[in-house]
This record gives structure tokens, sequence and C-alpha cells, in this order.
């Protein structure tokens, strides 16, 4: 079988209404590199989306575009109907529409667990501190780590500090969450606290993009998944169809060596 492209063409499917993500013919480079090739990719309201792909393959410059952490140099990606701003407020309040999670916990190692939590919601949205801090409390309560609210990054474990992590990206209410290999820098016993917030999140209905090598989180979490290679989206499916029948040979490729281990 070729790898030619098994994945929806844009303009013969425009967007579904529901749609909350879409990436239409988007193209990043990093000088002479290519990272990003004619990305089209809808992703609808409530539906979890799982990205798959070989080292450099554009996974993390996809979700990091997503959120305009990086510029794209053609193409468009709009958020629940709004393209993305080039900046200014704009740009920072749709950016809290979009939440993130990265491999690094990134939490302020200064701010005890609560401020790490609010710290958003009081800057950006400037919501009031009390109601801001119960909210916290409860997103923290909701991802099992309540008790945890006055003590400092440094003295958790870190599967409680990406367990904060999420609860600090879901404070800001954002419409949809992306997740960058979440849980690649934790000690294998702590992988599954983690992965079990973010089921719990798709079960609740949380639209999520999420970049992950947990075969079995994709498996049994997303509603799709994607499959990158060299900056092109090469396969789309269902989990069980891709996993047990992936069409392109660079899929068939990536799981045989992915699945010896
Ligand atoms: N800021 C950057 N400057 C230059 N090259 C980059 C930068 N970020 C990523 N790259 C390159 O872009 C390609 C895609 O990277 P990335 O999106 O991180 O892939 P993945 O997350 O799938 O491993 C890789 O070849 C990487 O080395
Ligand atoms: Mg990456």
């Amino acid at each position: 079988m070729s790898d030619a492209p098994l994945t929806k063409d844009s303009a013969a499917n425009p967007p579904p209404a529901d749609a909350l993500v879409v990436l239409d013919s988007v193209n990043k480079h990093f000088g002479a590199l290519h990272v990003l090739r004619d990305i089209n990719l809808t992703i609808t309201r409530g539906e979890v989306v799982v990205v798959i792909g070989p080292s450099g393959s554009g996974k993390s410059t996809l979700c990091r575009a997503i959120n305009r952490l990086e510029t794209i140099d053609s193409g468009t990606i709009t958020i629940d109907g709004a393209p993305l701003p080039a900046e200014g407020r704009e740009l920072a309040r749709l950016r809290s529409d979009v939440g993130m999670v990265f491999q690094s916990f990134n939490l302020f190692a200064h701010k005890t667990v609560l401020q790490n939590v609010t710290l958003g919601p009081l800057k950006v949205r400037r919501q009031n501190k009390a109601e801001v801090e119960a909210r916290a409390r409860t997103l923290l309560d909701r991802v099992g780590v309540g008790n945890q609210a006055d003590k400092y990054p440094a003295q958790l474990s870190g599967g409680q500090q990406q367990r904060v992590a999420i609860a600090r990206a879901l404070a800001m209410e954002p419409k949809v969450m992306l997740f960058d290999e979440p849980t690649s820098a934790l000690d294998p016993e702590m992988i599954n606290e983690v992965l079990e917030v973010m089921r719990q999140l798709a079960r609740e209905g949380m639209t999520m993009v999420v970049v992950t090598h947990e075969m079995g989180f994709a498996r049994s979490a997303a509603n799709r998944v994607v499959f990158m290679a060299d900056g092109r989206i090469v396969e789309e499916a269902e989990p069980h169809q891709f996993f047990d029948n992936p069409r392109s040979d660079r899929a068939k490729d990536f799981l045989s060596k992915i699945l010896q281990h």
C-alpha cells in the first residue's frame, strides 16, 4: 500500500456544525525544515483526538500552533469559529480558551499549589478572589490533590504535580484541552493516576487533543487517532481500526516498533 494521505480533504468536506477546532491547510517551517505540511484537521465538540507518531513528526508543533505558542506560515486555525488573532488582548483571551498541559509540569515553583491554580483566573480573567479560590479547591479535589493545596510543587510527586497542572489549565474554563505527552516524564507508577484524571475529563465531555505514547489510553479513551509522520497527517481512524488494521506503511511500521516494547 502507498503512503498517500489517508485523510479527509478539507475542501471536499467542509467543517461540521459542531466543529470546535479547525485547522485548514496549515503549514509551518523552522528555517528550511517543513514541520507542518498542509495540515487539515477538524476537532468537534466533546471529541477526544489522540495524536501519535515518531519523534520529530511535528506533534508538539501542532499543539503549540493550536495554542498560538508558535506562529504558522500559511493556512488558518479557528477555535469555536474565531480565527486565532496574531497578538494582543484578543490572543490572551483566545489562548485561555485552550488549556495546555506539557510533559514538564511547568508549575511556578515559588507559588503554592492553590496559587498556581488561581493565578490565571485572577490575572487574565480578573475574577473575584474568593470565588476563584473556591473553584480552584473544587478542581484540586477533582484531580485528587485537594489536601495538597497549601504545599509547594517541589513537595509533591510528579504525578501530583501533573494533576495540579491539569487543574490549573481547567481553572481557565477552556473550551479545549491540549496534552503534549503529559505522562512521559513520570515514573511508571504515576502514569495511571494522571491518565485516570484525563479519562474522567473525557467522560465529562471535554474536547481534548492528546499527544501520547500510551496506546492503552488511545485505545480506550480516543474517539479518533491521528497518526503523523514527517509533518503530515498520514492516517486518521477510530482507535480499533487504526490499531487492528492500520492502512499506511508508515503507521504499520510505527506500530510494529512501539508494540514490541
Ligand atoms: N523551535 C524550533 N526550532 C527549530 N526546529 C524545531 C523547533 N521546534 C521543533 N523543531 C523541529 O521540528 C520538528 C518537529 O518537532 P516537534 O513538533 O517537537 O515533533 P514531535 O513533538 O513530534 O517530536 C523536529 O525536527 C524538531 O527538531
Ligand atoms: Mg513532542
